[in-house]
């Protein structure tokens, strides 16, 4: 991690990237990569992954589940203090066929008649793909709090496998690789030292992915999710107003002399 990059930088060094076939896809079908957007030192909201619209737009959550998180967002009064990025950062999908085994097909605005593909969730060579991507973008990013969405992302970011059903809404911590340490620390140890880097923790908290607090209000298979999504978020809400004023003006943290 060098510490001295920019978010844009980032973005930039990820953007033609074909360390998955997410990528393949999006260089040689269709495609756009789909980077961070908001605030740094805020609240951070991970997603899974981009779906068609956020694919062709090129932007995270602009399709029904982000106007769900974007509405709570600004309801909360936290449009000013966001980030909205995604575990994987192209989409993740399979071709659309019928019953027969057909290819189904799509008209665009523009009217091109292209291959319907269905979005799937990324795989873990996907996400493990592009974990370091959002470890750095974390990192560049220093939010305040994490709030992640369904199980894929809180799993990539707690690396193991987390039950929405028992630990949403729980505050935890999370470990991101942070800078690596200098040439200089490494001068220091009069020795070699391979290049290792700091862990920095960042709390969390899990909540529902918006796409199933849709489906689960649509099919009446869960009621009280809509309030539990939107209790999680107003909860990270306080934790960052707790925290918030210990930023001082320079970007430095200063010190938590307790409440
Ligand atoms: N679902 C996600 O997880 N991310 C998006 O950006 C859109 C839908």
């Amino acid at each position: 991690m060098d510490v001295r990059k920019s978010i844009g930088e980032l973005h930039a060094e990820w953007e033609n990237c074909v360390l998955c076939d997410l990528g393949e896809r999006r260089n040689t079908v269709e495609g756009s990569f789909v980077a961070g957007e908001g605030v740094t030192r805020g609240i951070m909201f991970v997603g899974e992954g981009p779906g068609r619209t956020e694919e062709e737009e090129g932007r995270p959550f602009c399709g029904k589940s982000g106007e769900l998180l974007r509405e709570v967002i600004e309801k909360l009064g936290l449009t000013n203090v966001s980030y909205i990025t995604n575990v994987v950062a192209c989409r993740s999908c399979a071709p659309d066929v019928d019953d027969k085994g057909n290819q189904n097909y799509r008209t665009t605005k523009t009217g091109q008649r292209l291959p319907k593909y269905k979005d799937q969730p990324p795989l873990q060579a996907h996400i493990n793909a592009c974990l370091p991507r959002l470890h750095e973008e974390i990192y560049l990013v220093d939010p305040i709090i994490i709030v992640t969405l369904g199980a894929i992302a809180a799993s990539a970011l707690q690396q193991r496998t987390v039950s929405i059903t028992t630990e949403a809404g729980k505050e935890t911590h999370v470990e991101i690789p942070g800078a690596l340490h200098t040439y200089k620390f490494q001068r220091r140890t009069k020795r070699p030292v391979a290049p290792t880097s700091n862990a920095v923790r960042y709390l969390c908290v899990p909540t529902l992915h918006p796409a199933y607090v849709l489906r689960s209000i649509a099919d009446h298979s869960e009621t009280g999710s809509m309030q539990r999504f939107y209790n999680h978020i107003k909860s990270a809400a306080s934790t960052f107003e707790r925290y918030a004023p210990l930023v001082n003006r320079n970007n430095a943290v200063s010190v938590y002399k307790g409440d």
